[in-house]
C-alpha cells in the first residue's frame, strides 16, 4: 500500500489501461512472465516504476490468476516489485464486445486514416459501456479513502472519466489518447459519437500526441455538442466541467537501451544472425505488431521494388520483419498475416537463392532484449505506418544507436516524423519513394548517418518519457487538492 502513494500532493496515482504491463503465462507447466508488444506499456512502465501507484488493467495471461491475490492484485515488476498491478477479469463475451469489437473494430479504424471501414455493432457497444463500468468500480475501490489522480489510457476507456467524476467529483482525472483523432466528418459518422465525447469531457485533462489531433478534437466537439471552446486556453467548458486539451508527444526511456543491450549484445547479435541464417550481411529491420495501420505490405513491396531497381544489391542484405501477432481474433488482422506471409514468400521466390532469402518474417513475440540487439546491429530501420499517433519503434531505434550510426526510414504520417526530421521521411503509399528510402539506408555515408543520428538522439534524450509524464502530471496536478503529508516509503 505504501508504494501506491505518490508525491503528487499525496494523491494516489492510479493508471488505467486495457493492456497490463506484465503478463503471466504457462510455459511447459511453469509460470513465466513477459512484456507485451506495443508502445503504451513500454512507455508507461518506467513512469510507474518511478512514481509508484496502481495500474488497473485487463488480466490477459493464462497464468495471471495464479499469481494474484483475491482482489486481483500483484506487485510488479515481477522480479523486483515497486508498484501494484490490479487485474480486472473479463469474460470472453466482454472481451469480444469491448476489446475486439468496439475498441479495435470500431474506434481503431475510425481514428486512423487507413480506409478500413469501422464496424458499428450495438451489442459490442453495449459491452464496451459495461466494461467501462466494471473498470470504474475497480478504480473507485482503489481510490477509496483519500485523494487520487486517475490517469486513463487510450480509446478503450472513453466513457470511464465521466463515470468516475459522477461517482467521485473530487477525483482528478486525466486521459491520454494514444492514437490519432480524426476530423469531424470522419468521427461523427459514429452512432455513439456524442456519448464518447461526453465521456472524454469528464476529464480534467485530455492529452493527444499532436496539436493537429487537438484541433481535430476541438472541431469535432464544436460540431457535436453544446459547449464553450476556448482554443487559446486549450479548454472545453461543458456544464460545470472544464477540460484542458493539449498535445503531449509521448516518448521512451533512453536509458533502457543500455539495459537491454548489456555488455554482451555483440555475441547475442552473432547468435541471432546464426539462428536466422543472416550471415554478416547488412540488415534493414521492421518491428511492429502485425496491424494494418503499420504499412507492412507496403514496405515489402518497396523491398521488391528496390531489388528490381538495384539488382546489384541481391545477396547483399536481408530485410528482417519482426511481426508480433496482434488482435488475431479479428479477421482483418488474420488476413493481414496471410498477406504478409504470401508477399514475403513471393519476393523470396522471385529474388532469392538457396543461400540467400531477402525477406525474413519473424511472426512471433520477441522480448526487448532481442529487439534492441536487432536495432543495434541493423544498417537501417523502417517505420512505414500509413497513419500512427506517435510510433515508439522510431524512437526506440534511435536510443539503441549509441554508435551514432544507422538510418531511420520513417513515414511522414507518424507523430514521430514531426520530432525527427533527420530521419529519411517517406510517403508509405509511394512505393518508389519507399524503395529509394531503403536504398538510402544501405548506402548513406558514415558521416551523414552520424550527423542525422546525433540530432535524433539529442531530441529523444531530451524529450523522453519522464519529461512527457512530468509535463502531463504537473499540468493536471494543479487540480489536485491541498497536499497531505506523504507517508514514508
Ligand atoms: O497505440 C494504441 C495501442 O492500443 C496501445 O494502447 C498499445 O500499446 C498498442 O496499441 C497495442 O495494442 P493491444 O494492447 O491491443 O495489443
Amino acid at each position: 500500500e505504501e508504494v501506491a502513494r505518490t508525491r503528487l500532493g499525496g494523491a494516489k496515482l492510479i493508471v488505467v489501461a486495457n493492456r497490463e504491463p506484465y503478463i503471466h503465462r504457462y510455459k511447459d507447466g511453469e509460470v513465466e512472465w513477459i512484456r507485451p508488444a506495443g508502445g503504451l506499456t513500454t512507455a508507461l512502465d518506467p513512469v510507474m516504476q518511478a512514481c509508484g501507484g496502481v495500474w488497473v488493467a485487463h488480466g490477459s495471461g493464462d497464468a495471471d490468476r495464479a499469481v494474484t491475490d483475491a482482489n486481483g492484485r500483484v506487485g510488479v515488476p515481477p522480479d523486483d516489485p515497486n508498484y501494484v498491478l490490479r487485474r480486472v477479469w473479463l469474460t470472453k463475451d466482454e472481451e469480444e464486445g469491448y476489446y475486439y469489437g468496439t475498441a479495435n473494430s470500431m474506434l481503431w479504424p475510425l481514428c486512423h486514416q487507413v480506409f478500413a471501414r469501422p464496424a458499428f455493432d450495438p451489442k459490442h457497444w453495449e459491452t464496451y459501456r459495461k466494461v467501462n463500468e466494471t473498470f470504474a468500480r475497480a478504480v473507485l475501490e482503489e481510490a477509496e479513502g483519500g485523494p487520487a489522480l486517475v490517469f486513463v489510457q487510450d480509446y478503450h476507456f472513453a466513457l470511464l472519466p465521466r463515470l468516475l467524476k459522477a461517482a467521485r467529483p473530487d477525483l482528478v482525472t486525466a486521459q491520454f489518447w494514444h492514437i490519432p483523432w480524426p476530423g469531424p466528418e470522419k468521427f461523427l459518422v459514429c452512432p455513439w459519437a456524442k456519448e464518447l465525447l461526453d465521456g472524454m469531457l469528464g476529464n480534467d485533462l485530455l492529452g493527444f500526441h499532436t496539436q493537429h489531433d487537438c484541433n481535430n478534437f476541438f472541431d469535432t466537439v464544436d460540431r457535436a455538442l453544446e459547449c464553450r471552446i476556448d482554443r487559446e486556453r486549450f479548454a472545453v467548458q461543458r456544464g460545470g466541467q472544464a477540460t484542458t486539451v493539449r498535445p503531449f508527444p509521448i516518448s521512451v526511456d533512453p536509458a533502457l537501451a543500455d539495459e537491454y543491450l548489456g555488455d554482451d549484445w555483440e555475441s547475442r547479435a552473432t547468435a541471432l544472425r546464426k539462428k536466422h541464417r543472416l550471415g554478416d550481411r547488412a540488415l534493414i529491420v521492421g518491428v511492429d505488431r502485425v496491424d494494418y495501420t503499420k504499412g507492412i505490405p507496403e514496405r515489402l513491396q518497396a523491398v521488391d521494388r528496390l531489388l528490381h531497381k538495384h539488382p546489384e544489391l541481391k545477396g547483399q542484405f536481408h530485410f528482417v520483419q519482426v511481426g508480433a501477432p496482434s488482435r488475431t481474433h479479428i479477421p482483418a488482422y488474420r488476413d493481414l498475416t496471410e498477406e504478409v506471409n504470401a508477399l514475403a514468400e513471393r519476393i523470396n521466390w522471385e529474388h532469392g537463392t538457396d543461400e540467400w532469402q531477402p525477406v525474413v518474417f519473424l511472426n512471433e513475440h520477441h522480448g526487448p532484449d532481442d529487439i534492441f540487439v536487432l536495432y543495434r546491429t541493423a544498417a537501417g530501420c523502417i517505420v512505414s505506418s500509413l497513419h500512427d499517433g506517435m510510433n515508439l519503434v522510431a524512437k526506440e531505434f534511435v536510443t539503441a544507436r549509441g554508435d551514432d550510426r544507422g538510418v531511420l526510414v520513417l513515414s511522414q504520417f507518424t507523430g514521430a516524423a514531426r520530432e525527427l526530421p533527420d530521419a529519411v521521411l517517406v510517403n508509405p503509399f509511394d512505393v518508389e519513394e519507399m524503395a529509394d528510402g531503403l536504398y538510402a539506408s544501405l548506402t548513406m555515408s558514415g558521416s551523414e548517418q552520424e550527423r542525422r543520428m546525433r540530432r535524433m538522439r539529442a531530441q529523444v534524450d531530451d524529450h523522453n518519457i519522464y519529461r512527457w509524464a512530468g509535463m502531463l502530471l504537473s499540468e493536471v496536478g494543479k487540480r489536485v487538492p491541498d497536499p497531505v503529508p506523504v507517508p514514508a516509503v
